[in-house]
């Protein structure tokens, strides 16, 4: 765990909210990260955080292996006086752990609901006496521990809030981080501020100054090595690094040919006249043969990954650099941390995977920290270009996931292309608030008339989705006469294409990729 001034620690419980409780503490200025339940006291010593808030979760605290904060640790931040924000799982689990009481109930209850606030102080300071709320829960609390008192009721709810002043202890059946809490964010910077006393450190002005002194004490006079993918995170970490060791920093670029329109250009162009040796591999060759006549996307990823690692390799060994720097950003750290309880939807391969056989001195990962939006806000304050800091996520294993059929030129021409339209006739229509945005080439065929004549053609797919971090995401609502637009230049410039089709699926159940 890093030690900055101040930390709030949020413990995960398995809600799908718990990075964007991190996220929404660390927009107030405040750093925060994110623990697991069986965090240990001398963690938390080490941190010495201002505040702790228990996250919400999937489990009833009543279910078998439902996961419990570690006893000890629990115990020592009560008895520290370190103050406590429970939300919806974390709320009954400070009920049930002081003695109050939950159960489950017959109805769950999703989605808004109005409660009343009951005293407009504390985290309620500066709150009406009813608000709109985001509920997602199943058990409830219904009896409060000894010296609590009720903050909130609704129809439903009748214990939706606790505290306990003195104590510094606070419960919320509700989900202040989402944003259809419309008050959410008044509360959590109430519980950082006035109850945590937190003043605001986390600023990342000083982030960049701070990691050139720590690659430098780490490098010295030796040479690091970063597999550059072309997205922002390894671009952003190459950069950083660059500016403490300047040229003693090997930038391999492998272009699979499964890259965007553009993309390799961009790349090049963006460390054009910087001290970094820079060093563009054309592998298309190697990595069409390799995926010749493969459909299964899981072994798609694996041959990109693998050989990818394979090329990194060969060059580690002829630049032999002692340090290996990575793009890898907080939620990588978490969710990895995590994987030995998730399931393994798609393996995500991240380029710059650690190569097996070469052993580094160090592995420097000056981003480990930061969120996707801290990690532009960096790249923006080192200058690289808005094509790069502005574009979508793109995975490791580029178009090839964007295919639902074998990697062949035709199949990434059309992925290419359309994507590129898809691009264009957004930033035309100047639509806001998309996560990722992009063509599919589907493999079935549907019949087409063009210039009065039967074709038998290809279908592309649109995904184009709003999301906040990934983990879940919605179609994008967008019109007809955008939607309208992208299939007219996509059936009219692409000429095996004779019909679109948009995605209206959001995210559970379709993954954002289609592969
Ligand atoms: P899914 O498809 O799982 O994607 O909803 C969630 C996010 O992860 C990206 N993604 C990947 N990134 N290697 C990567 O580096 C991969 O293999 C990979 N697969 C998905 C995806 O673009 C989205 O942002």
């Amino acid at each position: 765990m890093s030690v900055e001034d101040e930390v709030i620690l949020v413990v995960d419980f398995g809600s799908q909210y718990t990075h964007l409780i991190a996220r929404r503490i660390r927009e107030l200025k405040v750093y925060s990260q994110i623990v697991f339940p069986d965090v240990s006291v001398s963690d938390i010593e080490k941190v010495s955080p201002k505040g702790i808030i228990l996250s919400g979760g999937p489990r009833s605290v009543y279910e078998n292996n439902a996961p419990h904060l570690n006893s000890e640790a629990f115990d020592y931040i009560i008895k520290e006086g370190i103050p406590i924000l429970g939300i919806c799982y974390g709320h009954q689990l400070i009920a049930l752990k002081l003695g109050g009481k939950v159960q489950d109930e017959k109805k769950k209850e999703y989605g808004t609901a109005t409660v009343d606030i009951l005293e407009s102080e504390g985290i309620f300071d500066g709150l009406k006496k009813t608000e709109t709320v985001w509920m997602s829960h199943g058990d409830q609390v219904y009896e409060i521990p000894q010296n609590f008192v009720v903050t909130s009721k609704s129809d439903t709810s009748p214990i939706a809030a606790f505290r306990n002043a003195s104590k510094k202890i606070y419960g919320l059946q509700w989900h202040p981080e989402v944003v259809h809490t419309k008050n959410g964010k008044k509360i959590l910077s109430n519980f950082v501020y006035n109850v945590c006393k937190c003043s605001g450190t986390w600023d990342l002005s000083d982030f960049i100054d701070e990691n050139v002194k720590k690659i430098n004490s780490i490098v010295k006079d030796g040479r690091a090595i970063i597999a550059l993918s072309g997205g922002i995170d390894s671009t952003v970490a190459a950069a950083i690094t660059e500016k403490a060791i300047g040229n003693r920093l090997y930038a391999v670029f492998v272009d699979h040919g499964l890259l965007r329109k553009g993309e390799a250009e961009i790349v090049s162009q963006a460390f054009a006249g910087h001290d970094i040796n820079f060093k563009k591999i054309d592998a298309k060759k190697r990595f069409f043969k390799k995926l010749e006549g493969i459909t299964d996307p899981e072994k798609k990823r694996m041959i990109i990954g693998e050989e990818f690692i394979r090329i990194f390799e060969e060059e580690s060994k002829k630049i032999e650099a002692e340090f290996l720097v990575q793009g890898t950003i907080y939620p990588d750290i978490i969710e990895s941390g995590r994987s030995q309880h998730a399931e393994t939807i798609k393996s995500h391969h991240n380029v710059g995977g650690l190569p097996e056989t070469i052993s580094f001195k160090e592995i420097i990962e000056p981003l480990r920290e930061l969120y996707k939006d801290e990690v532009r806000e960096v790249g923006r304050k080192l200058g690289l270009p808005k094509k790069i800091i502005g574009q979508y996520p793109f995975p490791g294993p580029g178009l090839a996931v964007r295919i639902t059929g074998p990697v062949t030129e035709e199949n990434i021409r059309i992925c290419r292309d359309a994507s590129a339209i898809v691009d264009e006739e957004l930033e035309k229509a100047s639509v806001e608030n998309i996560w990722q945005a992009f063509a599919i080439t589907l493999e079935d065929k549907v019949v087409g008339v063009v210039g009065d004549q039967r074709k038998f053609g290809r279908i592309v797919g649109l995904r184009i989705v709003e999301s906040q971090d990934a983990m879940t995401a919605n179609f994008k609502k967008l019109s007809w006469d955008v939607l309208e637009n992208i299939s007219t230049r996509i059936t009219n410039e692409i000429p095996e294409v004779v019909s679109v089709a948009y995605f209206i699926s959001h995210k559970p159940p379709q993954t954002i990729e289609p592969c």
